[in-house]
């Protein structure tokens, strides 16, 4: 008796447990909808393993963060202080490329406006990775 109440009690425990961690799921939403647009509309020309890019890898946040864009790139966008700034879209290149010029995809599919607008709010929050 008391063995079988321990057990439920320890049940309980684990699934009040599982709703925590589901929670925290909800909260990375943000960072995994970001990559899954950079993904979608950018992956297929910046992205390491699909192209060698050496600049940056769009799919990866140290290299956005941490590259420094070439002295050409930064002269035709000089509000741009790198690729990704966290909470500053207007001095990010990918925000300026793809959301405020709209040059970036150069073609089809293009993101929709929703989806740069959750771009840009990632941004705004911080970029998180996860
Ligand atoms: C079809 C291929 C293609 C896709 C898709 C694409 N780009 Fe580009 N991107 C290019 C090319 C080519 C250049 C270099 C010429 C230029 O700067 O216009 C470039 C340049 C850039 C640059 C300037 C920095 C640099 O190092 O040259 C940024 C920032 C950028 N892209 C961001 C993005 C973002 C963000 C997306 C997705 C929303 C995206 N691009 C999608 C081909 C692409």
């Amino acid at each position: 008796m008391m063995r079988a109440l321990a057990l439920a009690i320890f049940s309980a425990l684990v699934s009040v447990q599982m709703v925590v961690v589901a929670d925290d799921d909800a909260k990375d939403k943000p960072a995994a909808n970001a990559y899954a647009i950079l993904n979608k509309y950018c992956g297929k020309c910046h992205h390491e393993a699909h192209r060698g890019n050496k600049d940056y890898d769009v799919l990866s946040l140290k290299s956005l963060e941490k590259v420094t864009p070439s002295a050409t790139v930064m002269k035709k966008f000089p509000e741009g202080k790198s690729y990704l700034v966290p909470k500053k879209p207007d001095q990010s290149l990918i925000w300026l490329r793809a959301g405020v010029k709209k040059d970036m995809p150069p073609r089809d599919p293009k993101p929709s406006d929703d989806e740069l607008e959750s771009l840009k709010k990632w941004v705004e929050e911080g970029a998180r990775s996860q």
